[in-house]
């Protein structure tokens, strides 16, 4: 499943998700990054609305359950919810959040972070695609999402009482642990910067070893001292990753001059994090100067990590209980838009299992009879919350 966002096949899924959405009877609306609400009216308008769902665009080359589990899980708990014939005073909207993943522009949860207010307008033209040359805005024009509007819509934050996600897991704890669902205690957020190393650009046959200043080698020593560095901190499910690394000019008979490394850190405590990243610039520098090549940090971004609702994650388990689905508490290691919709709701996510923990991969996949356990999970925690009158 390649389907970055705001490209063909994303706006294909959207299309389709707006249909499929209005054949359940919700109303449709589209907001100026392109975030889809699905709304059920409740009767109280004066009442603030419970908010489900998660993300239809993917990495290249990564499954067909990540974000999409958790909106047709959404779609499914409307479907039901409606059939149960009960009028509810609050209203439910089933979203779909603009581009979750990072993959396309460097920038992650482009739809949940602008309804947090965290999306400056400035980054719609500074963050480009380095595939096709395109700016956030001018992607989102092509696709037809009217960004003029930007302004507008995500001047103010939303009121929302409650939010609720459903994703796979993208881990095997669930799995090897034989049980369902996972309720989401906190999630870690990602940390991310590009390092660029700069060398001797030379001739492969013609520059002696020992007179080298390859960038190459100089950015593969600092990627396996960040491994290193990571492998030996004690920050609680602490993870680095050199995602990608590119060589310029990029040729098997040249030295490259400038290598590019993507690098991404998580923790579920800042601190942590903030350690990591501290130590790594000071051992990198250290490389750098060894080999007489030069670091240059840069396009920094770091995002908080958080923690989810103890009134919503006891409301989830107590669901999962009456329903008898065994369920455990989780940290989630990848990020979600709830990490972003937390700045205006309260959030609470539940997990169900990934075969062999596979994730942002092709072989991702989750039985349906799971899926399906979730999904009654979240209909049940959402018919509570959609008959609630008080604060
Ligand atoms: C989200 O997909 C992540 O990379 O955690
Ligand atoms: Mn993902
Ligand atoms: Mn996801």
């Amino acid at each position: 499943m390649s389907r970055p966002v705001y490209g063909r096949a994303w706006q294909r899924a959207e299309s389709y998700l707006t249909h499929e959405m209005k054949n359940l009877g919700l109303s449709v609306q589209r907001d100026a990054v392109g975030n889809l609400y699905g709304e059920l009216p409740g009767s109280r308008p004066d009442l603030l609305p419970i908010w489900t769902g998660s993300h239809i665009d993917s990495v290249p080359h990564g499954g067909c359950y990540d974000g999409v589990a958790g909106i047709l899980a959404g779609m499914e708990a409307a479907r039901l919810l409606r059939a149960g014939g009960k009028a509810y005073p609050r209203t439910l909207s089933v979203n779909v959040y603009a581009g979750e993943e990072m993959s396309r522009f460097g920038v992650c949860c482009i739809g949940s972070r602008a309804l947090s207010g965290k999306l400056c307008e400035e980054s719609l033209t500074s963050s480009v695609d380095p595939d096709t040359g395109e700016t956030l805005r001018e992607a989102m024009e092509h696709a037809g999402v009217e960004v003029e509007r930007y302004a507008d819509d995500f001047a103010r934050r939303p009121k929302v009482y409650a939010s609720l996600e459903l994703h796979i897991e993208q881990g095997d704890r669930l799995e090897q642990a034989g049980i369902p669902i996972g309720i989401v205690t906190g999630i870690c957020a990602p940390t991310n910067f590009y390092v660029d190393v700069y060398g001797t650009q030379g001739h492969a046959g013609g520059v002696p070893m020992d007179s080298r200043r390859d960038a190459c080698m100089a950015a593969c020593e600092i990627g396996l001292a960040l491994e290193q560095l990571a492998r030996t901190s004690k920050g609680e499910y602490l993870t680095a990753t050199v995602g990608s690394m590119e060589t310029f000019p990029g040729t098997p008979s040249v030295i490259p001059g400038r290598v590019r490394l993507s690098v991404d850190i998580r923790a579920i405590r800042e601190q942590d994090k903030a350690k990591l990243a501290d130590d790594f610039r000071r051992v990198a520098e250290e490389i750098a100067m060894r080999r007489g090549v030069r670091v240059v940090f840069r396009e920094p971004s770091d995002d908080l990590p958080v923690h989810c609702d103890d009134r919503l994650r006891r409301l989830l388990a107590a669901k999962a209980a009456e329903l008898d689905y065994p369920s455990m508490p989780l940290i989630s290691g990848p990020y979600h838009d709830s990490l972003f919709l937390h700045a205006f709701s309260p959030v609470a996510m539940l997990f169900v299992p990934s075969k062999g923990g596979i994730s942002h991969d092709r072989r991702e996949d989750t039985s349906l009879e799971d899926i399906a356990k979730g999904t009654d999970v979240l209909a049940y925690a959402l018919d509570v919350l959609l008959s609630r009158t008080g604060e």
